[in-house]
């Protein structure tokens, strides 16, 4: 059977830990987007792992799948391997033919279009790691995929038609010089070398064949999101978004996997118990009104390590954002959910929630299609008592009754709302640290 994993949220919802939890009975892994501005933090006994490609599952010895819908760094990739080994690991990755990759220029482009953006804040506070250049280049038709680099006639070939493009682009439109990142003989020379070692690592497969023949098989496999529905290019809060679906249809898409295959498996939604967004755009439900706000948002950000896995900058903080859930338990159909780190919340008089927003006197329980219509939603804000600091890991031991009776009342108005049943709850950061209340591959 096939579990999918997706963020109800911005990202940073804490996907990892939960492909984590369930990794234990999964046979395969697989992510079906994005590239390496995802970050995923597992730990795992005493030991933190700090990914950002490689899928979190490899920690757990489980075959690591990038599918088709994935944009590549091989830089990335191979620098994540070759530390994971260093520390005693032997991750097992698989790399669609059909992904796309991510050269340097892309990254420069990347750099070059926020920075001309940011005059007009249209900038998305990107992870600078080349990810909309790429997809740009696969919907433009003139990418290069992990396929080409096994062929180096072909590869060329690529190099040939698309560099003079972006070199013209950066120098001519935007009037930046370019360097080596935009030389052809240098780009092929390291590309190919990057073509020979997944060749001879045997890394590069057909995904579509490779999961279809384990999912026959009746292995066990999950797809990891990265990133969450609302930084989603169609269903997230455009333009401030990345530029692939983390959202479960993409799982298919993504792997080559059919659709009714993923849809009759499990679809978990990952929340936060609170937002939290690296990135820019607006956030109705930002903690950032006045000094007690910004006061509390520090708070807890430090708890809670809001900090980005990937740039190290430091994340905004709002309240829950339950319209944003509402459209997120409609796009993806969830099956159920894990709610993550109530735990950081635990200690406060009282904790609120954006119920619904406000806009032109009318009361909306989803989000506007629009992100200019959503920041001038006010927030309709519903207040829950605080609960207090407990032992967690004591808690995850004794099970859900253990759970402070307030937080509790929390995660099922939830649960309620999304109409979707909680089957995990996250009280830290550790694998241990989570209460779980279904299992989905039993
Ligand atoms: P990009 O994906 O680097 O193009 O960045 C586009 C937007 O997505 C920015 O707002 C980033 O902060 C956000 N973003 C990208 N990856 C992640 C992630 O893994 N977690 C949270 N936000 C992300």
């Amino acid at each position: 059977m096939t579990v999918t994993i997706v963020g109800a949220q911005l990202g940073d919802e804490g996907k990892g830990g939960v492909v984590d939890l369930y990794g234990d009975r999964v046979d395969v892994v697989a992510r079906y987007q994005g590239g390496d501005n995802a970050g995923h933090t597992v730990v795992h006994g005493d030991q933190e792992y700090k990914l950002s490609l490689v899928p979190s599952g490899a920690v757990r010895g489980k075959v690591g799948v990038l599918g088709n819908g994935c944009v590549v760094n091989p830089a990335t990739l191979f620098d994540e391997i070759d530390s994971l080994r260093e520390r005693g690991l032997d991750p097992d990755v698989r790399v669609a033919e059909r992904a796309h990759v991510i050269l340097p220029y892309h990254r420069v482009l990347d750099g070059i279009e926020e920075d001309a953006k940011s005059d007009s804040e249209l900038d998305a506070g990107t992870t600078g790691r080349g990810i909309g250049p790429t997809y740009e280049d696969k919907v433009g038709r003139r990418g290069i995929r992990i396929g080409d680099l096994l062929d180096p006639d072909v590869l060329r070939e690529r190099l040939e038609y698309v560099v003079p493009q972006k070199r013209a682009l950066a120098e001519d439109v935007f009037g930046v010089k370019t360097g080596e990142e935009f030389d052809i003989a240098s780009l092929y020379e390291q590309y190919r070398r990057f073509g020979e070692r997944l060749a001879e690592e045997g890394m590069t497969v057909n995904a579509g064949d490779f999961l279809g023949d384990r999912i026959d098989a009746d292995e066990n496999v999950m797809f990891e999101g990265a990133q969450g529905t609302s930084i989603d290019i169609d269903h997230g809060i455009f333009p401030y978004v990345t530029s692939s679906n983390p959202t479960a249809g993409a799982a298919a898409t993504g792997t080559g996997v059919g659709p009714t295959t993923i849809g009759t498996g499990e679809v978990i939604g990952i929340v936060k118990a609170y937002l939290s967004r690296v990135g820019t755009g607006p956030l109705p439900t930002e903690l950032s009104d006045d000094e007690t706000e910004e006061e509390l948002a520090d708070q807890i950000r430090e708890k809670g390590g809001e900090f980005g896995t990937v740039t190290g900058r430091p994340r905004r903080i709002g309240w829950l954002d339950v319209p944003m859930l509402r459209h997120a338990a409609r796009v993806n159909g969830f099956t159920g959910l894990a709610i993550n780190h109530i735990d950081v919340l635990a200690g406060l008089g009282s904790v609120s929630v954006g119920h619904a927003y406000e806009l032109d006197g009318e009361t909306l329980e989803t989000m506007p299609t629009t992100t200019e219509r959503w920041a001038d939603c006010e927030p309709v804000l519903r207040e829950f008592d605080g609960w207090s600091e407990v032992d967690w890991s004591e808690v995850a031991a004794e099970g859900y009754a253990a759970i402070p009776e307030n937080a509790r009342t929390y995660l099922e108005y939830v649960s309620d709302e999304l109409d979707t049943p909680i089957y995990a709850v996250g009280v830290g950061p550790g694998r241990e640290q989570t209460v779980v209340l279904e299992t989905p591959f039993e």
